[in-house]
């Protein structure tokens, strides 16, 4: 949710931290801020609103050292005013915080009780004030922080200074991530994700749960949890500032879309043979012969390529399927047999709910299969088998190219599955293959669709409610149609299945209500036909979305008709996706909203 950057260096030091922020501005945007070391003393600037408006505050104060920390913030205690901004800072300490502390309150008022007061009403001001307290009573840093440490309780990564020792950073982490990065010429960094130290640090060292690093300019000293010194690996880090450019686009979300057959061919590439036969897995821990079902656990869109997941394991596979949403995956606790599979899909790999889901269904004894699109990424590392998918950094919060590579890996699991239980035969699965390996010229193709979506677009933006409907695989493609044009156009929309329009949606639609229509021609295609008929017959606006074989098929009448390639049955929700994706982009467009970072909304996240 919030990113942290931070440097030590012998050069100064604040420039290259806003730039930082502005690479992670994705991960939250409310607010941000930066504190340095200078002359002996701890300076700060802080912003509300977007980390440009930072540097008017820094041309203005003229803050800069050779070791600083910076934040940028999504609020969840406390308004996104400057007073709540990070970094927070007592005469001696400064610190940024990424997670929440959830017993904040109890040390809060222990503050008070030692007549000692918080100036904002974040949660994590108080990991300032306590560092401040213990700095004075202990022999070392460390031990301050250790002290610190024991007695938060929630989630944390910090970025920590202090006054009188400006020659180490300080980095900890328990619950979100942190990455120490190290660069070529005598400078270490810290960010809460990888993207941060691009085109800075040469290698990356991740911290594991609990662990505590001391930082000097060209040494790495990390103690785990229970305070012992520890080595952690580095590895090389390849990312440039190129992987985070909006390129020729004007948002990152269009050229998300665009990169789909791209990432779709990468991702296609990892899974399916050189002779595009048959499809290669890693070595998975569990036999796949005896797989009867299936806990697939996730959140937002990634929880929708679940459910079409689902359609593909029952059907080809045959294994039986439940999808869940994390958030009350992880509180139900269902029964999970011993040795049955989970799978977990998540972009960023660092959710909070998914990453407590996981661990449930770990602690139940499952084995835990994760789709997941950042390498190193906490969920990466938990689970027994990575199943990664090669969508490249996803910048939009509204997630597009990330979705259609979990559904490549989720379709080459399923096909995978299905032969090796037998369930379908060696020329099925050639079958199956041979139809994954069009896709990235499909979609090519349906991205020339974008003109007949901007028209469509125009309309949508001048309503305030819309209707997706689908059947099948095109339920949950609808579901992620409504959920892109709400995040990003803040129009009300909702995803519903056809059939079940008749039980309550109908008494919504009258001529101000466009319905768009997820139509691959299937087997199911006469039936939602029939559904759109009744909603057609109620003056309802239909938007058909469909093949050329299919818009035949549907004789009454329709504001528009988007026409897309021909399909077979299994890839229908890849190419169906592009132009809910490119509706909800062109409506958001239209209405001039912010649409790679939309309001309240951010692209990770790391709390409950
Ligand atoms: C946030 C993002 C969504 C994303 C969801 C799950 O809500 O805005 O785009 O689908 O989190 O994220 P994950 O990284 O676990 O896929």
């Amino acid at each position: 949710m919030c990113g942290i950057v931070g440097i030590l260096s012998h050069q100064p030091v604040a420039k290259r931290l806003v730039e930082g922020l502005k690479r992670l501005e994705y991960r939250g945007y409310d607010s941000a801020g930066i504190a340095v070391i200078n002359d002996n003393q701890l300076k700060r600037c802080r912003a509300q609103g977007k980390i440009v408006n930072l540097d008017d505050c820094l041309a203005h104060d003229h803050i800069d050292g050779t070791i600083g920390i910076a934040h940028t913030r999504w609020a969840t205690h406390g308004l996104p005013t400057e007073e709540n901004a990070h970094p927070h800072m007592t005469e001696t300490v400064a610190i940024v915080h990424n997670g929440i502390i959830e017993n904040h309150t109890a040390l809060r008022d222990e503050l008070s009780a030692k007549g000692i007061h918080c100036t904002s009403q974040t949660d994590s001001e108080v990991i300032a004030q306590w560092l401040t307290v213990f700095e004075k009573e202990s022999d070392s840093y460390v031990e301050a922080i250790f002290k610190t440490l024991a007695k938060l309780e929630g989630a944390y990564a910090l970025g920590i200074m202090f006054r009188d020792d400006p020659t180490h950073l300080y980095g900890t982490r328990k619950g979100s991530p942190l990455a120490i990065g190290q660069g070529s010429n005598g400078e270490m960094f810290l960010g809460s994700d990888a993207l941060a130290l691009a085109g800075l640090a040469e290698n990356l060292t991740y911290l594991e749960e609990g662990d505590l690093a001391v930082l000097t300019k060209d040494h790495i000293e990390i103690f785990d949890k229970n305070q012992k010194q520890t080595q952690r690996p580095s590895q090389h880090y390849a990312g440039g500032f190129e992987q985070v450019s909006k390129g020729p686009y004007r948002h990152f979300m269009l050229k998300e879309i665009y990169e789909q057959p791209d990432v779709v061919r990468q991702t296609l590439n990892a899974y399916l043979s050189e002779d595009k036969k048959s499809i290669v897995f890693p070595e998975l821990s569990f036999d796949p012969k005896t797989v009867s079902k299936i806990t697939i656990v996730a959140c937002g869109t990634s929880y929708y390529a679940g459910l079409v997941a689902k359609h593909w394991l029952e059907k080809v596979a045959r294994i039986s399927v439940e999808v869940d949403i994390a958030s009350e995956f992880r509180y139900r606790q269902p029964p999970l047999s011993k040795d049955g599979v989970s799978l977990f899909i998540s972009q960023s790999g660092e959710t909070a709910d998914t990453m407590a889901a996981h661990a449930y269904a770990k602690a139940e004894g499952q084995q835990t299969i994760g789709i997941i699109n950042v390498p190193n990424s906490s969920l990466a590392r938990a689970v027994n088998v990575p199943l990664m998918t090669y969508a490249g950094p996803e910048i939009g919060v509204a997630s597009t190219k990330a979705f259609s590579t979990q559904l490549c890996v989720l379709a080459a699991l399923s096909i995978y599955l299905a032969h090796q239980k037998g369930m379908i035969t060696d020329a099925d699965l050639e079958a199956y293959c041979q139809d994954l390996s069009t896709l990235p010229n499909l979609i090519e193709k349906t991205l020339s669709l974008s003109d007949s979506c901007k028209d469509v677009a125009e309309e949508l933006a001048k309503t305030r409610d819309i209707l997706y409907l689908g059947r099948g695989t095109s339920y949950a493609i609808a579901l992620e149609g409504a959920l892109k044009l709400k995040e990003i156009s803040y129009i009300h929309a909702e995803g519903y299945a056809a059939g079940e329009m008749k039980h309550g949606p109908i008494a919504l639609i009258d001529e101000t209500v466009p319905i768009i229509v997820i139509a691959p021609h299937d087997e199911l295609f006469e039936k939602l036909v029939s559904n759109i008929e009744e909603a057609a017959a109620r003056k309802g606006q239909v938007v058909f979305i469909s093949d050329e074989v299919g818009q035949k098929g549907y004789h009454s009448q329709a504001m528009a008709r988007v026409t897309v390639p021909e399909t077979s049955l299994f890839t229908a929700p890849f190419i169906y996706t592009i132009p809910v994706q490119m509706l909800a982009y062109y409506t958001a467009v239209h209405k001039g909203t912010d649409v790679d970072q939309p309001r309240n909304l951010a692209k990770s996240v790391t709390v409950e």
